[in-house]
């Protein structure tokens, strides 16, 4: 028999060009341990990623491209289902089944969508129905726990209001999720002090070359205390070292930084030091991924066909219990 892990736990993660340390720390590396003790469903959010990103190319690529990156980081497809949205194309249609039950009320609220507005995105019908593929995206896999970061929360809201309407009409059909908001994720700064964000143009790439990640770090923001004065420890390159050390290692560089010869440049080099050892076997492990697209095609493929028997049970439900299935 095989053993029966906890719970479903699922999320996805849109296409957005290159990783950097950020999105590892905030979220890649918390999603991935959940394939340890849990039932991990993860995608590649592509049909997301195109209501911004309207250059074939790009996504095509962006989308390989973070396939390796979450492989090469450890998700392993044997312990998960892993596999990119449009390949289970049935999740649109209950994005229109869950529609149907949404009122525009509900997705006039969504701050997200005001945001990318504000921000100068074209405001076509994908962006506003952004937030019901994303409850179609949960809802298609009967998922429990949704790990999302702080900015997801809001969708994770319309999501459980949505399942309850629908359940409300129908009797209950949808499983209502649980997030999981990791409210640390603004706490990793960028170089600059801001949240790390590729939007900021402040992050540190994982997969970039050794010499544009040294380039970055050098580019740490730092202040002009004096050498021998105490240093300033509520500072990016302070909170980013200290995301590689653990307790008795941050109290040794508390104390220097305490101390008296302290050199800023020094410390740079060694984070980039720390940066190189803890991604370089995740390094190489992406670089024979990406030589070998063929491989990674085909793990996509088999986690698209797990991932559609569970959506296949669970969309037949609905079309039955919505009277979509009229025999
Ligand atoms: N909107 C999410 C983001 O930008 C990505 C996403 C799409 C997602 N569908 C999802 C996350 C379902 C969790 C569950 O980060």
């Amino acid at each position: 028999m095989s053993e029966k892990k906890n719970l479903r736990v699922l999320s996805g993660i849109q296409p957005s060009g290159a990783l950097h340390l950020g999105n590892y720390f905030g979220m890649m590396s918390r999603m991935i341990k959940y394939q340890e003790e849990n039932e991990l469903f993860c995608f590649i959010a592509n049909y997301h990623a195109m209501t911004t990103l309207p250059d074939s190319d790009t996504l095509k690529s962006n989308t390989f491209n973070a396939a390796c990156d979450f492989l090469a980081l450890g998700l392993d497809p044997e312990k998960s289902t892993f596999w990119v949205q449009s390949d289970v194309p049935k999740v649109t249609e209950l994005t229109w089944l869950i529609a149907s039950h949404t009122s525009v009320g509900l997705m006039d609220r969504a701050t997200s969508y005001k945001n990318k507005i504000a921000q100068g995105i074209k405001p076509n019908m994908g962006l506003f129905s952004y937030p019901v593929l994303m409850a179609a995206d949960i809802l298609l896999f009967d998922s429990q726990i949704v790990p999302v970061g702080k900015d997801q929360k809001q969708h994770l809201e319309m999501t459980r209001d949505m399942a309850i309407r629908f359940n409300s009409v129908y009797g209950d059909t949808l499983i209502v999720p649980e997030p999981d908001i990791e409210e640390n994720t603004q706490l990793i700064p960028g170089i600059d002090g801001q949240k790390m964000s590729k939007s900021y143009n402040n992050t540190i790439p994982l997969f970039d070359t050794e010499k544009k990640i040294r380039k970055k770090v050098m580019k740490i923001v730092t202040d002009t205390t004096e050498i021998d004065h105490p240093k300033d420890k509520n500072t990016p390159l302070f909170n980013l070292y200290s995301m590689f050390l653990n307790i008795d290692e941050q109290k040794n560089l508390s104390d220097r930084y305490d101390g008296t010869s302290l050199r800023y440049g020094d410390v740079k080099q060694e984070l980039f030091e720390l940066i190189m050892d803890y991604f370089g076997p995740f390094r190489e492990k992406r670089e024979s991924l990406v030589s070998n697209p063929m491989h990674v095609y085909e793990i996509l493929k088999i986690g698209a066909e797990k991932a559609s028997t569970v959506a296949d049970e669970v969309l037949e439900r609905v079309r039955t219990a919505s009277g979509i299935n009229y025999q």
